[in-house]
């Protein structure tokens, strides 16, 4: 069969028809072909948006792990798996081969089952990017416990709100972290979490950074004595196809973070299908995603997707500016790295810099780039274009989401022409539909409304862990029988998506999805606070940067307003993380409200972006009197 590897425009079309046809037998055709199943499937699809339900290859049994790892050991045994660039470019780099991750997984895998972690446990990761990363979220897959990796820089008040979300029992971290000229706490950040996190009964510690950390007796252990101790042999837990291979947190715009559910074989099918294509990856390539394996991208494309095709994955612990702003460009050369897949945030940080860190590196060999995370701005498609890919390595503008688990709109490089800002074409089996305000519809070209998708794919989330109302709520009420996205998008003369952005009250900060609910709610438990509202506006290099509007209580009125922004983010990097600092914060006497009681965003986002040309009409509000005084003291 050759729809695994799609090779020019024809094809693509050719395979993409067939998919929304006869989708069952297309991704089915797939499954067979290219994986290793204890007991194939009794059913393709069944699914009921309404509930909404998906369920995909119902019946089968498989393991990831053994995908990912155990069926490349007699054909690429010897072949790295996981290429670790620590944060040090002094300190030498890691080859695990498969036959080493084997192992090293196995043992893992045995040290958590030796601590009482069986099927359907949670368990919860919160590590830098070193091997332990990818090796204990394949021992979790390994023996069927569902991972929660929580991102290494949220705050211990926001892995406590996760860990205890999803019962957790047991926390995986190290001492602390490199990052750039830094070391961080993560065990502190950690205990700090745990005061407030009953059910954990065991934390596992990495030694990274070889500080001083305290050892809770009774529920701290060093990892590595565990691991010289365990076997390297661990039988694969036969999972069944829709059992819940991970919980990934994603921020909503309102309330709580949402775990997001993924299950096992129809994740699989998708990320290994898509990796494959969408980098045109080929056996003796060195792929390099910069994500971390904190955030959907280093899951899926860090870990799963790359291994499931045997693929060599370079995994980079450190910053791009350390030790200066040339490391990622001294990493691709160093490596020979083929795929370079980053963030539209990263370019630009980078291209800021200038192109003399660039121009010291021999950079021929990379044969596609990649962006994923938030819309990129022409500037810096070009800059990546002309700089990096030296106008010969096409650049695939990647959409997708934590919920949707793989790429969805993408162009396919060498076979799709790219155009800059555009994401370009549906993948294989992704029915994108653009809706109205009145929930029809919008059909043709040269039209924009909000983006939905109307067929299922196998890799999207199942359910919001213990909230299966929300995840109907938010994704599936909208619009009937449509996943909703939460972006807007356009399509162009020719059926070229271009993604503008979102709609909800979500923001993304330097790729980072932030909800505007959980920072305003940390603000206001200052107790000089009275009220507060957060707007996202234009910046450079983040994209998008946090512009607070707070009120204050009348005895916060008093005090010195510089100390009261400091101390404002102090309360925030504690409640969310340093990723969720505001740029900048006006202190106003009212926020503009409906009657109603509703902030209206619409016009402070205006005033923040230093746009107050068309405010619309102030006057319905219920105090339209403070628009002209938060325009004249507008930052
Ligand atoms: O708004 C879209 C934006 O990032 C959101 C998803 O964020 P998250 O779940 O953190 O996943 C990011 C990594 C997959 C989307 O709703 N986004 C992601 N990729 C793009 C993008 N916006 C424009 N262009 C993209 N290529």
């Amino acid at each position: 069969m050759s729809n695994y590897h799609i090779k020019h425009l024809e094809e693509y079309y050719q395979v993409y028809r067939k998919s929304i046809r006869e989708p069952e037998n297309f991704w089915e055709e797939v499954a067979e072909e290219h994986f290793m199943w204890r007991k194939k499937w009794d059913k393709v699809l069944s699914w009921d948006f309404s509930k909404p339900e998906v369920k995909w290859f119902e019946g089968a049994q498989l393991n990831i792990t053994e995908n990912c790892i155990d069926r490349h050991l007699t054909t690429r045994g010897d072949k790295t798996a996981i290429l670790f660039e620590p944060n040090s470019a002094d300190e030498p780099a890691q080859h695990i081969t498969y036959k080493d991750l084997y192992k090293r997984v196995n043992k893992f895998a045995n040290v958590l089952k030796a601590q009482g972690i069986t099927k359907g446990d949670r368990v919860c990761i919160y590590l830098p990017m070193i091997p332990e990363l990818a090796v204990s979220v394949l021992a979790c897959a390994r023996i069927g416990a569902i991972h929660s990796v929580v991102f290494a820089g949220f705050s211990s008040s926001a892995l406590a709100t996760r860990i205890n979300d999803s019962d957790c029992k047991m926390v995986i971290t190290s001492d602390g972290s490199y990052r750039g000229a830094k070391s961080i706490d993560l065990k502190g950040i950690v205990d700090d979490a745990l005061e407030d996190c009953p059910g954990v009964e065991s934390v596992l510690v990495a030694k990274r950074i070889h500080s001083e950390v305290v050892m809770k007796e009774g529920r701290d252990l060093w990892l590595q004595p565990l691991l010289d101790e365990a076997s390297e042999d661990c039988r694969a837990e036969v999972m069944n196809a829709e059992d819940p291979l991970f919980i990934l947190y994603t921020s909503g715009s309102t309330g709580k973070p949402k775990g997001m559910v993924h299950t096992t074989a129809g994740y699989m099918v998708y990320t290994a299908y898509t990796f494959k294509n969408v980098f045109q990856y080929r056996e003796e390539d060195i792929y390099w995603c910069t994500a971390d394996v904190g955030w959907i991208t280093g899951h899926s494309y860090i870990v799963y997707g790359p291994l499931a095709n045997g693929a060599t994955s370079v995994m980079f612990e450190g910053v791009p500016s350390f030790p200066d702003f040339g490391r990622f460009w001294e990493i691709v050369e160093k490596h020979k790295v083929t795929q370079f897949y980053t963030a539209p945030t990263a370019i630009r940080a980078l291209a800021k810099e200038g192109v003399g860190y660039l121009e010291k590196y021999d950079l021929s060999s990379v044969k596609v780039l990649g962006t994923v995370g938030e819309p990129i701005n022409e500037e810096a498609w070009h800059w990546y274009d002309d700089n990096v890919g030296k106008k010969k390595a096409p650049i695939v503008d990647t959409w997708w989401q934590t919920e949707t688990g793989g790429i969805m709109i993408t162009p396919i490089p060498f076979v799709t022409p790219t155009k800059p800002t555009y994401a370009t074409l549906p993948f294989i089996g992704i029915q994108p539909a653009l809706m109205d305000e009145n929930g029809q519809e919008i059909k043709g070209n040269q039209v924009d409304g909000r983006l939905c998708i109307k067929f299922p794919w196998p890799s999207m989330a199942r359910t919001i862990w213990g909230d299966h109302q929300r995840y109907k709520d938010t994704y599936f009420s909208a619009y009937e029988n449509k996943y909703f996205t939460g972006d807007g998008a356009l399509r162009d003369e020719v059926g070229y998506y271009r993604i503008t952005g979102r709609v909800d009250d979500v923001i993304i900060v330097s790729g980072h999805n932030l909800g505007t609910a959980p920072i305003e709610d940390a603000i206001n438990e200052h107790p000089a606070v009275s009220e507060s509202a957060i707007v996202g506006f234009p910046h450079d290099i983040k994209g998008n940067a946090l512009y607070g509007y707070v009120t204050l209580k009348e005895f916060g009125e008093t005090r010195d307003h510089n100390n009261l922004r400091k101390e404002i983010n102090q309360v925030i990097t504690e409640q969310i993380g340093p990723i969720a600092k505001l740029d900048k914060i006006q202190f106003t006497a009212g926020l503009p409200k409906t009657r109603s009681g509703k902030i209206m965003r619409r016009i402070l986002r205006k005033i923040a972006s230093k746009d107050t040309s068309n405010l619309g009409d102030t006057s319905t509000l219920l105090n339209p009197e403070v628009v002209q005084d938060i325009i004249d003291n507008a930052l």
